[in-house]
């Protein structure tokens, strides 16, 4: 009969056992040791850059108030200072017939972000409201209406703001980057700012659709300098009679582009612009070549905007995001 080596023992097999049970358990710790470790660093690092990892950590599912705490991540300091340091008027021509369908669209995006809003038609409205301008409807009196209505706002509206901006009730203007392009301006000088069209005008103006913005000394000057004025007669093409009839009382048309020669008013639309797909007529008025790369990245207005593609542009502006993507300023003047 052989002897039983003691490894060979049911005692030995016991310990053997106790062993292997131990080595798993303290193997397979030390492994999810490292695995939680590695991951407690990585959030560490993601922490570091994300102040809200803990709701990215987190199963949207688990957290219904995920949409209200990104949108206190939002930070407009800057924009709410300039709310305040450059106070820009808007004011809108429209028609009784566009209010309900076209207009409204202007009050509930762009429009709200003026620090004051008007709108000008040919009849009083109370409840919308608009400001009756007594003057019948038709191309043919859009310098008369024009002229009115900032007699009114000069008349109404002079200390409210520093800047007068006169936009159609097509036009979608992004009102941060209004008052950042103004910002450096100075509102003392005869100066207005907008799409600078060549056509028809030996001066050039500002296309009336892109919409433009009057300095208030030119906005003072154009009410009580223009009835004297040969050139401010209320007949023709608004913007190009506009045109003459500033450039007689010595306000001159500012230049827009930004730092690196890129558009910000547009007399078109967005789509228009970055194919660089332009009507004829267009290509007849201005020089500028469009393109992505011609377009500034503090863009102001946009013209031929209609209600629905408004509202489009009020999501793609201000609502919607790249996940993950946190957008940075850029030093454009
Ligand atoms: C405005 O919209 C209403 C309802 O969709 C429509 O019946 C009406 O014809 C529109 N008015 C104009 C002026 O387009
Ligand atoms: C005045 O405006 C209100 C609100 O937009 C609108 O419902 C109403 O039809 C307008 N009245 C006239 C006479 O256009
Ligand atoms: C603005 O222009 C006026 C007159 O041109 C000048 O007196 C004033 O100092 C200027 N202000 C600034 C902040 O440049
Ligand atoms: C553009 O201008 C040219 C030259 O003045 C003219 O012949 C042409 O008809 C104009 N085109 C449009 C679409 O206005």
């Amino acid at each position: 009969m052989s002897r039983r080596s003691v490894f060979d023992t049911p005692k030995a097999y016991f310990i053997y056992g106790i062993l292997i049970g131990l080595f798993s358990v303290f193997g397979m710790s030390g492994y999810l040791l490292e695995f939680f470790s590695t991951d407690s660093q990585s959030m560490n690092y993601l922490n570091g850059v994300l102040p809200q990892m803990d709701f990215i950590s987190k199963r949207k599912s688990d957290n219904p108030e995920l949409a209200v705490v990104n949108k206190k991540t939002d930070d407009d300091t800057l924009a709410k200072i300039l709310e305040e340091k450059v106070r820009v008027l808007c004011w809108v021509l429209t028609q009784p017939k566009h209010l309900e369908n076209k207009t409204i669209h202007v009050k509930t995006t762009w429009g709200k972000r003026c620090n004051v809003l008007l709108f000008f038609s040919s009849v009083p409205n109370q409840t919308f409201p608009t400001i009756g301008l007594g003057v019948p409807e038709g191309r043919k009196y859009l310098v008369q209406k024009t002229m009115k209505a900032f007699r009114y706002v000069y008349e109404n509206h002079f200390y409210d703001a520093d800047w007068f901006l006169k936009a159609d009730d097509d036009t979608f203007v992004i009102v941060e980057n209004l008052r950042y392009f103004l910002m450096d301006q100075n509102a003392t000088n005869p100066v207005y700012f907008g799409q600078h069209f060549h056509k028809y005008s030996d001066k050039g103006y500002n296309s009336g659709g892109a919409g433009y913005v009057l300095s208030k000394e030119a906005l003072r000057r154009l009410v009580v300098d223009g009835p004297e004025a040969n050139d401010c007669v209320v007949r023709g093409a608004e913007d190009v009679r506009m045109g003459d009839c500033l450039a007689e009382i010595g306000v001159r048309v500012g230049n827009t582009a930004d730092a690196l020669g890129r558009s910000r008013f547009h007399a078109i639309i967005p789509e228009h612009v970055i194919l660089g797909q332009f009507m004829a007529w267009y290509e007849n008025f201005t020089s500028a070549k469009g393109g992505m790369e011609s377009l500034s990245h503090y863009a102001i207005t946009f013209h031929y905007v209609d209600p629905m593609a408004m509202q489009e542009m009020e999501y793609f502006i201000y609502h919607i995001r790249p996940y993950g993507i946190k957008r940075g300023m850029l030093n454009i003047n």
